[in-house]
């Protein structure tokens, strides 16, 4: 997202000039929003619409309150409720948004690219917040914050993202944003779960988690995402979980102290076993959802600036 930029669609192709900004102004709301000082002024008047056609809680949420917070009027459009169910259009919604003038649109679609679609069809500043298995760009953001928080760098990080990588756009987005900010990624995971030619995108690939994770600075967990699994890419739950869910005994593998993430929602017992997932000093599960409200306060933040009537 340049600074000129109108939306945010994708991590790919961003640089670090325009992510450090970013992360710096996220670090500031993280500030404002504990001691309840965040400016209601900034988004006065300004309308947000959080537009999800895929089920979502704590990134709807997250939206929800980022905006609340910095005062604009918020409104959340979920299919269930809206006249998508009567077949109408991507691009008839997108008239309708432009006719409510709506100024920052977030969209969670199943569809990759439907957000990117949108963007060219309304006048509001298009938020992707999860399209199909391509990005999930305020995830990797938020991802990067929380690092960046507690190791004060990434660059010279190594950094093991686990699991499902081939339906993750959360593995998708964090691996374009931490290569460019000079993390070494490895994808760790069953052959069946990593998408081909992967290395392309300047990771390194591991199918064994002693391997994967030796000596890594931040283990990053992902859902094993089975509603978009069209077959049995997994033998079982309870398999998946012996050779590749993180427990005590893996997580130990890791560079001592090594924080473990996951996006949510968790399956424990599955990716992750609830004694790592809880880990009083190592997980930062928590500490994601509530740099994820900063990460999005300051991306409509930054994009008001920049749409139609900024
Ligand atoms: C992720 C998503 O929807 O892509 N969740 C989230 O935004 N917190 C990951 C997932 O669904 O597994």
């Amino acid at each position: 997202m340049l600074p000129t930029d109108r939306h945010l669609l994708a991590i790919e192709g961003m640089l670090p000039p325009q992510i450090a900004p970013l992360l710096d102004l996220a670090e500031s709301y993280v500030l404002l929003n504990r001691t309840g000082t965040a400016p209601r002024e900034r988004l006065r008047g300004r309308t947000l619409i959080n537009l999800f056609f895929e089920d979502s809680t704590r990134t709807r949420t997250s939206f929800e309150l980022a905006g609340k917070r910095l005062g604009a009027d918020v409104i959340t459009m979920s299919v269930a409720t809206s006249s998508v169910n009567k077949g109408e259009t991507l691009l008839d919604t997108a008239a309708t948004l432009n006719a409510m003038q709506c100024d920052l649109l977030v969209v969670r679609h199943a569809a990759s690219g439907a957000p990117a679609l949108l963007a060219r069809k309304v006048e509001a500043a298009v938020i992707n917040a999860g399209d199909g298995t391509h990005e999930h760009p305020t995830q990797a953001l938020l991802d990067a914050l929380t690092i960046r928080r507690r190791r004060a760098t990434l660059e010279g990080l190594t950094v093991a993202i686990c699991g499902d990588v081939l339906h993750s756009r959360v593995a998708r987005s964090n691996i374009h944003l931490l290569t460019a900010m000079g993390s070494r990624v490895r994808v760790v995971g069953p052959p069946t779960l990593i998408p081909a030619e992967i290395e392309r995108l300047g990771v390194s690939v591991h199918h064994d988690m002693r391997t994967g994770l030796a000596g890594v600075d931040v283990v990053m967990m992902l859902r094993l995402q089975q509603e978009r699994m069209a077959r049995g890419l997994v033998p079982s739950a309870r398999e998946y979980f012996r050779f590749y869910g993180l427990d005590a005994t893996k997580l130990a593998w890791a560079a001592p102290g090594a924080l473990v993430m996951h996006p949510g929602p968790m399956n424990r017992g599955v990716e992750i076993s609830s004694d790592v997932a809880d880990h009083p000093t190592q997980s930062v599960i928590r500490e994601q959802v509530e740099m994820g409200v900063a990460v999005r306060m300051a991306v409509l933040d930054v994009l008001s600036r920049h749409g139609a009537n900024g």
